[in-house]
């Protein structure tokens, strides 16, 4: 059944106009009570971002669902991948098919694009089924802290409202090595530093002599490794050393093959799932997380 978009403008693509931008922030804070417009402190969002959207004759934005390329590293190839996000439709508008138009629309572009892998987050993973997309469970792995004790120069602790802290972030996320083979994002900047705002939990430290910026959070007893961003993995024995902890309990939310730690996988609580599309997720046979940090 086709949509009912009476009074209603379909666009694509419209992110160089600062008008409609600012009218999807609007929808998402409504819809989420997230404000997506904190990326405007970076350079704005994600270049690779190809929103479709409705719009009023207002100029309110009342439908949205973006793709966004978001290359991944899988079993050590590097696959073609696009996530999803930004979906939502004001409840006035649901349930006159506005949402199947936009993912129909965005699947079909990422088709022409030649994507081999979609993901995206969500909590109703029913409404993607139909479009073939299936829950990959996520696990975080933990354990006890390396016995051994690797010396190392202090981290320095990094504010992302501090320009220089800022451009430094910024610069190794873009020259990123992948901080696992077996399942990570490959390059993506801007939802690390959505995130890094977001969550005040979130603690970011430099770690000069492997040019790497690690991404923590700790509550006292545990020791949670969220990401690490740089141009080379250091082990956990060495970001331990660096940050000066020696905490209880371990756990890390990425496969933690390049880290010289092994952890024991555990499913992850989380009220979103992770689903996944294409050839390449049959390659995704061990437990995996998606670091929070790449969340979106
Ligand atoms: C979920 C949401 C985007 C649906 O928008 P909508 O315009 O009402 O959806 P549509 O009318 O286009 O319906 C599309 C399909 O999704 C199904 N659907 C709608 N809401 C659903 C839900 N909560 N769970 C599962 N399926 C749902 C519809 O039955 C329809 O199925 P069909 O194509 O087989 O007929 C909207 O309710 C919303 O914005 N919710 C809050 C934000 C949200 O949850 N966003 C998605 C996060 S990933």
């Amino acid at each position: 059944m086709p949509p009912d978009t009476r009074g209603l403008t379909f666009r694509q693509d419209y992110f160089d106009d600062p008008a409609a931008w600012s009218a999807l922030v609007a929808l998402l804070q409504d819809t989420f009570g997230i404000d997506v417009g904190t990326q405007d402190r970076f350079g704005g969002p994600d270049p690779t971002s190809m929103p479709f959207g409705y719009f009023d004759e207002n100029g309110t934005c009342v439908a949205n669902f973006s793709a966004f390329s978001m290359p991944m590293m899988i079993d050590g190839r590097l696959v073609k991948s696009a996530g999803f996000q930004s979906g939502a439709v004001r409840p006035e508008w649901r349930g006159r098919g506005l949402y199947r138009d936009l993912m129909n629309r965005a699947f079909g572009w990422c088709d022409v694009q030649g994507f081999e892998l979609r993901l995206l987050l969500t909590d109703k993973p029913a409404l993607y089924e139909p479009y073939g997309f299936r829950v990959l469970p996520q696990h975080q792995f933990s354990g006890p802290s390396p016995a051994e004790v690797k010396p190392t120069r202090p981290a320095r602790t990094l504010s992302i409202g501090n320009p220089d802290d800022l451009a430094l972030v910024m610069r190794l996320l873009r020259g990123r090595t992948s901080v696992s083979s077996v399942f990570a994002v490959a390059s993506q900047v801007e939802m690390f530093l959505l995130n890094s705002c977001l969550d005040t939990d979130i603690r970011l430290a430099y770690l000069d002599q492997f040019e790497a910026i690690v991404a923590w959070k700790s509550d006292g007893t545990s020791f949670q490794l969220l990401d690490i961003a740089g141009k080379s993995i250091p082990s956990l024995a060495a970001i331990l050393a660096a940050l000066d902890l020696c905490p209880g309990r371990i756990e890390v939310c990425f496969p933690p093959d390049r880290l010289d730690w092994q952890g024991t996988p555990k499913p992850f609580p989380s009220y979103t799932s992770l689903m996944i599309r294409g050839e390449a997720t049959s390659r995704v046979d061990v437990p995996v997380m998606l670091s929070p940090m790449a969340e979106f």
